[in-house]
């Protein structure tokens, strides 16, 4: 009796210690979320790209290709919990292939326009690629945006993410300097997307990474309803070719002004561009990435978006050049309007204004900048 007792406790406390052992909390330095990756596609020169998929523990989606760095979808929750995929972009890799404006890229080397083309360094003068009519934009015919990117996934205890890394040879698109760039893409399980550019080069050269997302926080239609706050007291003027004047003016009185809280549709015909709507440079108010740049909220999702950022500017494009030729996923036509996107950067054309805030990189010297988006929904 005494032998059948005590082999019933051993069998129990085996039992408990199991149980106990499969609910043990994770290991410090354990994984929260999950990255997979899956072969996207290939292109016209046999090499091949990827697609990860990363998965938080907050019901965030995100989907990333290693062609361009292009983010291709992210599911964020609405305030019912639904998620919802809130970028523009295409299921395929061939809707990247074909001609479309750098939805969901990295931009590079130089995010925005330099004028002609032309720009000096120590008595240098260097020409690029001018793509964009007279202008230089995005970092050329094939940019950063167009490029395979090296990709190693990785996971700590609260994160999910991915590091990319390119090495743009002397004289690509013509910028002087082998640079060498690392992007890492981190989803935090409090829903924080955290981009983090660093890059190095053997000669100096203009350098201007960012994040070319196209945003809609209801997921379609267009987004004149979207409420917009920006930090930004003042705004980069510029002429007809969208080259700063070097003019810095205060945005105060102007449909510039989204200081206070404001939908995109309220003043968007008072922007009187051809085509219409914003696609300037704001000169942020802050100084540090605590400070909240940019809010935007979607008032029937309930979704929100902040951004944070340690950059001087922010492109606020309201997707004015979307004329409708383009279908993407969920077969939603791209019209003008779709989407919006906050471009965190240095000022365009900075390499031909010395009273700007520097965007040249010299050797020896590492170009680190981070941006944060913020998903969350009310
Ligand atoms: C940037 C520019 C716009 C436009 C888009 C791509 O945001 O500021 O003028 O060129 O890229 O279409």
């Amino acid at each position: 009796m005494k032998k059948i007792f005590s082999a019933k406790i051993l069998i129990l406390a085996l039992g408990i210690l199991i149980i106990a052992g499969s609910c043990a909390p994770k290991e410090l330095g354990q994984a929260s979320g999950t990255v997979t990756k899956q072969l996207f596609g290939k292109l016209p020169d046999s090499s091949v790209a990827d697609i990860y998929t990363l998965i938080n523990h907050s019901g965030v989606t995100l989907k990333v290709t290693n062609y361009g760095g292009r983010i291709t979808s992210l599911l964020v929750p609405d305030k019912t919990g639904k998620p919802g995929d809130i970028v523009l972009g295409f299921d395929s890799l061939s809707g990247y292939l074909a001609n479309n404006p750098y939805f969901g890229a990295i931009v590079g080397r130089y995010g925005n326009r330099i004028a002609k083309g032309k720009f000096e360094i120590d008595g240098n003068q260097y020409t690029l690629v001018q793509n964009n009519g007279v202008n230089a934009l995005h970092g050329g015919i094939k940019g950063f945006d167009k490029v395979i990117w090296k990709c190693e996934d990785f996971k700590t205890e609260k994160s999910v993410g991915i590091k990319l890394s390119y090495l743009s040879q002397d004289g690509e698109e013509g910028y002087p300097g082998n640079l060498n760039s690392v992007v890492t893409y981190t989803l935090t399980d409090d829903n924080q997307l955290i981009f983090e550019y660093s890059a190095t080069s053997d000669k100096s050269t203009p350098i201007n990474l960012t994040q070319h997302s196209y945003f809609n926080l209801a997921g379609q239609g267009d987004i004149k309803g979207h409420e917009v706050m920006i930090a930004a007291s003042k705004y980069t003027v510029v002429d007809n070719t969208l080259i700063p004047t070097g003019e810095l003016r205060d945005v105060k009185g102007t449909p510039f002004d989204f200081t206070a809280v404001k939908t995109i549709g309220q003043d968007l015909a008072a922007t009187g561009g051809t085509p219409l709507g914003f696609d300037h440079n704001y000169v942020l108010n802050t100084k540090k990435i605590k400070d909240l740049a940019v809010r935007v909220v979607e008032p029937i999702s309930g979704r929100i978006m902040e951004v944070y950022t340690d950059q001087p500017g922010v492109q606020f494009y309201t997707g004015n050049f979307l004329d409708g030729t383009l279908t993407g996923k969920n077969a939603n036509v791209y019209k003008q309007h779709s989407g919006f996107c906050f471009e965190t950067q240095h000022f365009p054309d900075s390499p031909n204004h010395p009273d700007f805030p520097t965007a040249i990189l010299k050797p020896g010297e590492t170009y680190h900048t981070t941006t944060i988006y913020k998903f969350s929904a009310r």
